[in-house]
C-alpha cells in the first residue's frame, strides 16, 4: 500500500522530541506533487427512504406548503448545490431488497403505497421514485447511484429498471418512460447489485452472492451509449472472508468494477442501547474518535486482499456506507435513526477524510450516511427549517480536496490513549493543490489544548501568501445546530496562522478543523 502520510507517533515521538520542541506538532510538506487524484466521490453521500430522508427532507411534493422546486424541499436543494455532492447511492440501504422500482413510476396518485418495514413500519407511498431521483441528480450535477433489489426481486425487474432509465431504443420499457414524461434516457453510471446481501439484503453466504452476481450482471447492459459501473454488495467491517470470496468468485472478468465496504462507527454495539449523540464524556469522545480511526486497519486488511488476487487493480472498493451510529434522539421513531450532530461528528469526518485521501489508490467512493436526517446526516430538517450540521460544513470545506493532486506530507504528532487500541493522534491534515492552489486542512482532536503546529516545506518558497482560511470550532465538542438556534457551529475565519522564516506556523483552537489555501 502506497502511504502518503505518515503519523510519527509513539517512540518514534521520542526520537524526534527536539524538533517538536517549540511545537505541539509539525508537518513537512512534499510539495513535489504524488501525480495521485483524490477521487470527488470519496464526498459521496447516501439517500435512503428511511424516517425523513426522503420525505420531508430531501421531497415534499410539489403541493406542498413548504417552498420547494419542482417538489424538492427548496432550502435542502440549495444547501446541496453549495456542497458539490459528486454522487448519490439511493433508495437503500436495506430498503433497496425491498424496493419494486415499478411501484414509484408513472402518475403519482396511482403509485402503490406499502409499509416501510426496514424501518418502522412507516407509510412508503412511492411519490419519491426513479423520476425524481434522477432528475435531482441531474438538475443539481450528481453521478446517481442506484442499488437494486436482488434480495426479493428478479433478474428481470432489474434488468428491465436498466432498459427504463437508459435504453434510447424502441422497446417496452424506454416507450414507458417516455409515456411518464422523459424522452432522453438518463446517464446511469454506478449500480448496486444488491445492498448487504450477507444481511437484511438475503443472509446469503458469499458463494451463493457471487453466483447471483454473475446472473445479475449478465443481463444488466450497456444500452444507449451508457455504461454502468457495476458494484457488488461487499463486506461489513472486519468480514474479510466476504471480499476474498467475491474477489476470487467474481472479479472484474465477470463484470464487477466495485465491491463496497460498510463500516460504521458505532461505540455501544449493534444491539441495545449505543451511546448519546450529544450527551457524552471526554473518555466517549475519544473512544469514538479511536473507533473512528480503526478504519484505517479495515480499509488496508480489505486493499490487501483486493492486491493479492487483483494485482493490476482491476476491481476499485467503495466505502458506500460509513459515519456515525448513535442513540435515536429521545422522543423519535427508533426506526428512523434520526441522531443530532456536534462537533464531535465533525471531527470523526474530518479523520476519515484524511485516512480516505491516503487510500485513492483503491478506494474511489465514499457515501457518508445519511444525507439527510438520519445517522451522521449534513441537514436535519423539521416541518419549516433546515440546520446545516457541523458535519455538513466539514464536507463543505473539505470540498477544495475533490479532484484535487494529493500532496504528500509527514505529521509529527503526540497521541492520546483511549480504552481502545487505536491511538487518536492530536493533530491531524490532508495537504492537496487544485488550479494553482494548496489547501491545507488540519484538525486539532484535543478538547481542552490549542496546538500549534508549524508546517515546513521541501520546497522553500512553495508558500508566499495564504490567500483564504477559515476554522470550524465551538466552545464546547458537544455544540450542535438547532432548529432556532441554526448557527451555533459554523466556520469562521481564520487568523491564527503566520508566514514566518521556519515555515508556516499555525495556532488551531481546541476541537477545532481549519483550511487554508496557500499560493
Ligand atoms: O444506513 C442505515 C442502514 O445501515 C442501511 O440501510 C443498511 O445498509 C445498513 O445496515
Amino acid at each position: 500500500m502506497h502511504k502518503f502520510t505518515t503519523i510519527i507517533t509513539g517512540l518514534a515521538l521520542l526520537c524526534a522530541s527536539v524538533s517538536l520542541h517549540a511545537q505541539d506538532a509539525t508537518i513537512r510538506i512534499h510539495d513535489e506533487g504524488t501525480g495521485v487524484t483524490i477521487p470527488a466521490e470519496i464526498y459521496g453521500q447516501f439517500s435512503e427512504h428511511l424516517g425523513r430522508c426522503i420525505y420531508g427532507g430531501l421531497w415534499v411534493g410539489k403541493d406542498s406548503k413548504v417552498p420547494n422546486v419542482e417538489g424538492y424541499r427548496k432550502d435542502v436543494f440549495d444547501a446541496l448545490k453549495t456542497l458539490k455532492v459528486p454522487v448519490m447511492r439511493w433508495p437503500g440501504g436495506c430498503f433497496a431488497d425491498d424496493y419494486h422500482w415499478m411501484d414509484g413510476i408513472g402518475p403519482q396518485e396511482k403509485r402503490a403505497y406499502i409499509a416501510n418495514n426496514n424501518w418502522g413500519g412507516t407509510l412508503e407511498d412511492n411519490s419519491f421514485g426513479t423520476h425524481e431521483f434522477l432528475n435531482l441528480c441531474e438538475m443539481l450535477g450528481i453521478e446517481p447511484y442506484i442499488s437494486g433489489n436482488v434480495g426479493s426481486g428478479s433478474v428481470e425487474e432489474m434488468a428491465k429498471w436498466v432498459e427504463y432509465m437508459t435504453s434510447d431504443a424502441s422497446s417496452n420499457m424506454a416507450d414507458l418512460r417516455r409515456a411518464n414524461g422523459r424522452e432522453e434516457p438518463w446517464k446511469v453510471k454506478y449500480f448496486g447489485i444488491g445492498n448487504e446481501a450477507w444481511g437484511c439484503g438475503g443472509n446469503m453466504t458469499p458463494e451463493y452472492y457471487s453466483d447471483l452476481f454473475r446472473r445479475y450482471a449478465t443481463y444488466l447492459r450497456d444500452l444507449g451509449g451508457n455504461h454502468l459501473y457495476k458494484i457488488a454488495s461487499g463486506a461489513s467491517d472486519y468480514d474479510y472472508n466476504w471480499t476474498k470470496v467475491l474477489m476470487n468468485n467474481i472479479g472484474a472478468d465477470k463484470g464487477m468494477k466495485g465491491i463496497s465496504l460498510h463500516y460504521y462507527t458505532n461505540i455501544g454495539g449493534w444491539v441495545g442501547s449505543k451511546t448519546s449523540a450529544t450527551q457524552f464524556s471526554d473518555a466517549t469522545y475519544y473512544t469514538t474518535l479511536s473507533k473512528t480511526i480503526e478504519i484505517e486497519e479495515v480499509l488496508q486488511k480489505h486493499i490487501d486482499i483486493m492486491d493479492t488476487i487483483d494485482p493490476e487493480g482491476r476491481v476499485d472498493l467503495l466505502l458506500d456506507e460509513w459515519g456515525t451510529w448513535f442513540d435515536v434522539e429521545p422522543g423519535t421513531n427508533p426506526g428512523h435513526l434520526y441522531q443530532q450532530n456536534t462537533m464531535r461528528d465533525a471531527i470523526v469526518a474530518a479523520l476519515n477524510f484524511d485516512i480516505f485521501h491516503k487510500y485513492t489508490r483503491r478506494l474511489k467512493m465514499a457515501n457518508i450516511a445519511q444525507v439527510v436526517n438520519v445517522l451522521q446526516a449534513m441537514i436535519l430538517t423539521n416541518e419549516t427549517e433546515m440546520v446545516l450540521t457541523p458535519t455538513y460544513h466539514v464536507f463543505e470545506m473539505y470540498n477544495v480536496h475533490q479532484d484535487a493532486e494529493f500532496v504528500a506530507s509527514d505529521i509529527l504528532t503526540k497521541t492520546v490513549k483511549s480504552d481502545r487500541k487505536w491511538p487518536v493522534p492530536e493533530v491531524d491534515a490532508t495537504v492537496s493543490r487544485k488550479d494553482g492552489v494548496m489547501n491545507i486542512s488540519l484538525v486539532n482532536t484535543d478538547l481542552k489544548k490549542a496546538k500549534k503546529v508549524l508546517i515546513t516545506f521541501d520546497n522553500e518558497k512553495a508558500v508566499s501568501a495564504i490567500t483564504a482560511a477559515r476554522v470550524l470550532t465551538s466552545k464546547d465538542v458537544h455544540d450542535y445546530n438547532d432548529f432556532g438556534k441554526a448557527n451555533v457551529v459554523e466556520p469562521k475565519a481564520f487568523k491564527d496562522y503566520k508566514l514566518t522564516k521556519a515555515g508556516l506556523e499555525v495556532t488551531l483552537p481546541p476541537c477545532s478543523i481549519a483550511v487554508l489555501a496557500a499560493k
